[in-house]
């Protein structure tokens, strides 16, 4: 039987220190012991992308920044071009993350112009979409991430696909301890962005990309997450901030 590959991708966001960033990221190199199908990636806040490099540099763990400005050089102060991240030996780049999107007011369209730039800057992107506990209740989920998938996806050529995967995250159940999503509910929804993907980009190319969830998945829940048919991946904030944490998430992808 096929093996597919399961993606496991910690977010810091904006936590840590330099020394806690590489004393993390050793931790992590340390304690792997996952398969080659198990891809695991970091992506610590851009000050410590170098140190963190540094640390995997040899290792099987991958680098990853949490944003990128779409485009490649000028005037844009206190940006970071996609070449900038390259140079650092960045292979991924999170676009779209809900906290982005509802604390900097990101909108669709500049969502779309890094999606577009950041690909055929040659790295991999990782579109996160996701509804609020608001539209949610209100039944618009379906909506929303027609909305956000076919805006995110607008104008990317079939050719780079091979170089993008999605991530769900729920933004109510995102570092939330009283809103868990189920991994059914997480299940359900994936179907329908899968069918939505399917809309947008056809049989062929939907089967080919990796959905990820994400959203307070921890060492308890990981395994159940990532047993669900049609989850490839998972998205770790909190929980990839301890070393055995974010290692006990891995070895559950196993
Ligand atoms: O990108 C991952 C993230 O948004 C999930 O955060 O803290 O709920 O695991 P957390």
């Amino acid at each position: 039987t096929e093996i597919r590959q399961k993606f496991i991708v910690g977010n810091w966001k904006m936590h840590t220190t330099s020394f806690e960033a590489q004393q993390l990221a050793k931790g992590i190199v340390d304690g792997l012991a996952a398969p080659d199908h198990v891809t695991v990636v970091l992506c610590p806040p851009f000050p410590y992308l170098p140190i963190v490099g540094d640390m995997l540099r040899g290792s099987r763990v991958a680098l990853g920044a949490q944003n990128v400005y779409p485009e490649t050089e000028g005037a844009f102060t206190g940006e970071v071009s996609p070449n900038m991240l390259l140079d650092l030996d960045c292979k991924y780049v999170i676009v779209g993350h809900s906290e982005r999107r509802h604390k900097l007011g990101e909108s669709e369209a500049f969502i779309n112009r890094k999606v577009k730039c950041a690909l055929d800057s040659g790295l991999d992107v990782i579109l996160c979409v996701g509804e609020t506990l608001e539209q949610r209740q209100g039944g618009r989920t379906e909506a929303v991430l027609d909305h956000q998938l076919s805006t995110g996806l607008d104008g990317v050529s079939s050719d780079m696909l091979s170089h993008l995967s999605v991530a769900y995250e729920p933004v109510w159940a995102i570092g939330n301890d009283e809103h868990h999503a189920t991994p059914q509910q997480a299940h359900d929804t994936h179907v329908l962005i899968r069918r939505k993907l399917t809309q947008i980009l056809g049989a062929t190319w939907s089967e080919e990309l990796s959905v990820h969830y994400g959203g307070s998945v921890e060492p308890g829940n990981a395994a159940a997450f990532l047993g669900q048919d049609g989850i490839d991946g998972v998205l770790i904030g909190g929980a990839s901030l301890k070393a055995d944490e974010f290692l006990a998430i891995v070895n559950a992808g196993i």
